[in-house]
């Protein structure tokens, strides 16, 4: 099929590559010049890992091409993909200039009919909107041509979407134009087994389907988070009781990490969307502001246990920051839990300096500015003279930790783990002061 799609960001560029390695013609469309004049030079903008390779495959058989002119995106095309960012505004309320934008070029421009599907993450009802403004743009054009809208959400976790898209858990669609579901079915053809079947529904229904579920896995975290700082102090050790309540099907294993707050672009924008679309309906989903509280909280818990450790007194204080990213394989800096916590120790007046093993590489991906702040490229370059180690992301990297290299650099030997990926009797072992979240009792502390 011919595919164009809007947006060259995460969910854009893996779509594309993705969709071009399975033969399809993809076209991706962009309003910034400059990304589409790298990327078809092969400079992919954001790290995921295989990306740089699906892309070079794709501009190398010539079924992925990149352009910035809204023409030559919608001439001659089977399916048109909506990957634009959807921002929060501030206030909870998502932003869709760029998706109103989408629906203006579209309506603008095209003269033939296509399928529009809606792959960025959008509130309910958005579908229907954007039907009606690219229908009132045909209109006064006098085109008589069809441009059917769909919800299309993706599901895709940095880090592994590119498996993920091969090999997806579902692929929802909601829409009840059977033009599009047989335009759809064969745009995913072979991606899921013959059993499966694409599971179609209103586009409200699949919009809301999206928030739903990244509403439901933030409150798995949170849920955890929350019990994770009662078993410190009842000498219950949460990763136990993650692995017990893994394997009752009803609960499922994933989503019961306790760490130091989740982040990314997903969780807290979606969450903060579904409150905010719940409340002009006069409804409120309390449920889902006590997730976002209790995030909130966890992710200044590993400052609190530094400053109870330092008497509140960060002056002569430096502390080291291993991992950036709000998880690990990506360059993610969007909402990271180490956010939070650098600028609290910033604000304290301690000295903080930082490793990532991606960030570390694109200072513009790290735009805090600050003169106590410094980015170091070597994980143990930056813990020298260090009154403690904090790890926010649990990189690979940072598992086989050498305890006497850090110990023979650190000027006080203190780790708060996280991510709870060290062994809390492995560091006792080597004489270092020990917190993490939820498996370390605090009468043991
Ligand atoms: C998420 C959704 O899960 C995915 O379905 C959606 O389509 C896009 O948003 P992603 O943003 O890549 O994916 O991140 P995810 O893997 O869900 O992790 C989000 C945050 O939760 C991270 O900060 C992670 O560290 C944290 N997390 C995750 C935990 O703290 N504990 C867990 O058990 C799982």
């Amino acid at each position: 099929m011919k595919v164009t799609i809007f947006g060259t960001g995460y969910v854009g560029l893996v779509t594309a590559g993705c969709l071009a390695h399975k033969n399809h013609e993809v076209l991706c469309y962009d309003t910034d010049n400059d990304r589409i004049k790298k990327l078809d030079n092969g400079l992919v903008p954001i790290f995921e890992p295989g990306l740089d390779n699906i892309i070079a495959e794709g501009i190398g058989s010539g079924k992925l091409l990149f352009t910035s002119s809204p023409q030559e995106a919608l001439r001659s095309l089977d399916i048109i993909i909506l990957c634009v960012g959807t921002p929060d505004k501030g206030s909870g309320e998502t932003s869709l200039i760029a998706i109103e934008s989408c629906a203006k070029t579209i309506s603008d421009i095209s003269s033939q009919s296509v399928p529009v599907l809606i792959k960025s993450t959008v509130p309910v009802g958005t579908s229907v909107k954007i039907q009606y403004l690219i229908n009132k743009g045909l209109k006064e054009r006098k085109l008589d041509i069809k441009i059917p809208v769909a919800s299309n959400p993706e599901f895709l976790h940095e880090g592994v979407a590119i498996s993920e898209f091969y090999n997806p858990d579902r692929i929802i669609l909601g829409t009840k134009d059977q033009e599009v579901i047989k335009a759809t079915i064969k745009l995913y053809e072979g991606l899921m087994p013959e059993s499966q079947e694409i599971l179609v529904m209103s586009p409200e229904s699949s919009e809301l389907t999206k928030y739903a579920s990244n509403s439901f896995l933030a409150t798995k975290i949170s849920y955890m988070n929350q019990l994770s700082q009662f078993c410190s102090l009842v000498g219950a050790n949460i990763d136990d009781v993650r692995k017990g309540m893994g394997p009752d099907p009803d609960i499922a294993p994933g989503y019961l990490y306790a760490g130091c707050g989740f982040g990314g672009s997903c969780l807290p924008k979606d969450i903060n969307s579904l409150i905010y679309q719940a409340g002009e309906k006069g409804r409120d989903l309390s449920i889902l502001k006590a997730v976002r509280e209790v995030n909130e909280n966890q992710k200044k818990y590993l400052f609190s246990i530094a400053a109870s450790l330092f008497s509140n007194e960060f002056k002569d204080k430096k502390v080291a920051i291993w991992g950036l990213s709000f998880k690990p394989e990506t360059d993610d800096m969007r909402g990271a839990p180490s956010l939070t916590i650098i600028k609290k120790l910033l604000d304290s007046g301690a000295k903080v300096e930082c490793y990532d093993p991606v960030v570390s590489q694109d200072r513009e991906k790290f735009n805090i500015q600050n003169e106590s702040l410094r980015l170091g490229t070597d994980p143990y370059e930056v813990v020298r003279d260090a009154d403690c180690l904090i790890i926010c992301t649990e990189w690979n990297e940072f598992k086989n930790i050498n305890y006497k290299k850090l110990g023979s650099l650190m000027n006080r030997k203190t780790i708060l783990d996280g991510r709870n990926i060290l062994f809390p009797k492995e560091a006792a072992l080597n004489n270092f002061e020990y917190f993490d979240i939820g498996r370390t009792s605090i009468n043991q502390r």
